[in-house]
């Protein structure tokens, strides 16, 4: 049985191959690469074609990159091939999550929203683990797919029992592929 989600963005990472496998890992992630372990088992949780989880790898961390996109994560497992990095990679639903308990050092999840997916993320940390947040919040002028936008404050909210390290929300200017939105940044560790 087909996947609309899955179709869509299979379809998207066949078009736009090339703008996914040249792009950096999120500067949130280099800007704190200081904090990362460098061992231990990491999540890239929707990863596309797992720039972040290879730059994650390549620190020594154990990576497993989820997304719904098998042809994403075809990309990822070549790219990471190539570069001679061991990277697991699993088609997987996010909007019906499970993840084993205690299992993960750091956790990111950028440019991805499923609420469903917060709870799990929370049980799936080691105590002293670090989830890593790069997400769209919503904007007045934004009208469209609301469920895909954080409101203000809940990420920081949905952690506010962890240790916050960063924390920080802001408006993007709108682009020709992406119309107004903010960008909601958190880094914290599990008590
Ligand atoms: C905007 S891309 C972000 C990719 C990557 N995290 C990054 O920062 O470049 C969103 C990703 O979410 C994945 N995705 C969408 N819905 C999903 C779902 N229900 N479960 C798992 N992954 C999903 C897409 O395939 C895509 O790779």
């Amino acid at each position: 049985m087909s996947n609309p989600a899955a179709m869509r963005w299979d379809d998207r990472y066949r078009q736009e191959k090339e703008f996914w496998l040249e792009r950096e890992p999120r500067q949130l992630l280099t800007n704190y690469a200081h904090l990362l372990p460098n061992e231990g088992r990491a999540l890239d949780a929707a990863s596309g074609v797992a720039i972040n989880g290879i730059y994650l790898a390549r620190l020594g961390l154990k990576v497993f990159a989820l997304d719904i996109s098998e042809y994403a994560l075809r990309l990822a497992k070549q790219r990471a091939e190539t570069m001679g990095i061991l990277l697991e990679a699993a088609v997987v639903d996010l909007s019906h999550p499970w993840l084993p308990e205690a299992h993960f050092e750091v956790i990111v999840n950028f440019h991805f929203l499923e609420r469903a997916t917060f709870s799990i993320y929370r049980k799936a940390l080691k105590p002293g683990g670090l989830i890593i947040f790069d997400t769209f919040t919503k904007h007045p002028k934004q009208k469209d797919a609301p469920e895909y936008y954080l409101d203000p404050g809940e990420l920081l909210k949905s952690f506010q029992d962890y240790e916050v390290i960063h924390y920080s929300e802001q408006e993007l200017d709108p682009s020709e592929r992406h119309p107004e939105r903010g960008l909601a940044q958190l880094i914290a560790r599990k008590p």
